[in-house]
């Protein structure tokens, strides 16, 4: 199915510029973006930055430039790879520049404009601050949005390409991240198996992801629920308190004691390739994470109780059933999206 339809609307650029020297034509096409019919609606506001080419284009660009960053290096894209579902997944913790190691996990970047807030811990509430974190953390990117901005002035490319991108054609923080959300936005995964099955487009469950499937509604859609995989809440899904780092989790956002070590419920999309799991990446594999839940789980005043029913913690499997469970995993995998020219960086 295409995701994508290249509406007919053209936005021509108008009269106030025409007499100037520097006037640029502006040919802009809107981008339409169509809702996948198994997900909910959209959280992100396309109303108020409306994809368009020219503002997908700018975004792709300034996601792969090392310029957002104060080595000239580590972009965007550095953290987040396409072939892993845009996560890191060479590294536990993320790497920025010089080497500076970050606490958590790059998360996978897809379906983002259905998300409520963003991070593992709910840190943003919109889309397009998002970007501010990694730019300006020392870790990350460790750089000023006031250079960046002369950096991309210098570049004739990115003048033209934000003169055609946005009505006021200025190269700011604003449209910066205006273009980075359109990017972003348009990454939409929703076409693994999983999804051909559920739209009855004539994919068939195997025998095992069948059973893995049933095993995955009663373990584990309470949390990882409906076609995202996740209710965006924040929960103690009962990992051993890591001394290391000691991320507190949602409690770094709201300050409560009652959202110590919880953290977004991820979701399993793509979960195939985004290893190392959990916000720390401490487990390697998705066994390891099976393992967790049966075995590993540790009591705390804030562990969810889910995963302590009946006194009991964790959640019974057998060896088998763990197997099941991880073939129905894999066909959340949508190689479409991992190969999807558009979201490329060459
Ligand atoms: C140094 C590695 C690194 C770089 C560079 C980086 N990110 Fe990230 N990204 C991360 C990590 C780690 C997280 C999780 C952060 C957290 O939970 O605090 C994350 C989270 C995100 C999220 C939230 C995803 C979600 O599901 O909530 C978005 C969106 C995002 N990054 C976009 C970007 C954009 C856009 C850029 C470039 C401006 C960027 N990132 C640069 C490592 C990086
Ligand atoms: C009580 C809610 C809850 C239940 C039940 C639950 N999970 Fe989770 N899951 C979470 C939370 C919260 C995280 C993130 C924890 C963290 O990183 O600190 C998570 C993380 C994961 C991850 C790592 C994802 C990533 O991007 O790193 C996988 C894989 C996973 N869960 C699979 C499962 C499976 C399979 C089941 C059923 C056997 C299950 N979960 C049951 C809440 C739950």
């Amino acid at each position: 199915m295409k995701l994508l339809l290249y509406s007919v609307i053209i936005l021509i650029g108008t009269s106030c510029s025409s007499d100037k020297d520097n006037y640029i034509p502006i040919e802009n096409v809107n981008l339409e973006f169509t809702v996948p019919s198994n997900f909910p609606k959209p959280t992100y506001k396309m109303a108020l930055n409306p994809p368009t080419e020219k503002g997908f284009e700018l975004g792709k660009k300034l996601f792969y430039d090392g310029r957002l960053a104060s080595d000239g290096v580590v972009s965007c894209g550095f953290c987040h790879i396409q072939d892993f579902a845009f996560t890191h997944h060479t590294h536990i913790v993320s790497h920025g520049v010089n080497g500076a190691l970050g606490t958590r996990n790059a998360q996978p970047l897809h379906n983002m404009a259905f998300m409520k807030e963003f991070t593992w811990d709910g840190a943003t509430m919109h889309l397009d601050l998002q970007p501010i974190i990694p730019i300006t953390a020392a870790v990350e990117m460790n750089e000023t949005f006031n250079s960046i901005l002369q950096k991309l002035e210098e570049q004739p490319e990115y003048v033209k390409l934000f003169a055609e991108a946005f009505e006021d054609q200025k190269i700011n923080t604003d449209n910066l991240l205006k273009a980075l959300s359109q990017f972003m936005v348009m990454m939409v995964s929703a076409n693994s198996k999983y999804d051909k099955i559920e739209r009855n487009e004539g994919s068939v469950f195997t025998k095992e992801e069948e059973a893995g499937f049933e095993l995955f509604k009663t373990k584990c859609a309470s949390c990882h629920q409906g076609t995202l995989f996740t209710d965006q809440s924040y929960r103690n899904n009962g990992l051993p308190i890591d001394s290391l780092y000691n991320d507190i989790g949602r409690k770094r956002v709201t300050g409560l004691a009652e959202d110590i070590y919880k953290f977004k419920v991820p979701s399993l999309r793509n979960i195939e390739l985004t290893f190392p799991y959990m916000h720390d990446g401490r487990l390697k594999t998705l066994s390891d994470v099976l393992d967790h839940y049966s075995n590993g789980i540790e009591n705390s005043e804030t562990l969810d109780p889910i995963l302590k029913q009946n006194d009991t913690l964790g959640i019974s499997m057998t060896p088998q059933e763990k197997q099941y469970i991880i073939s129905f995993l894999k066909t959340l995998t949508d190689d479409d999206f991992l190969n999807d020219n558009r979201f490329s960086e060459f």
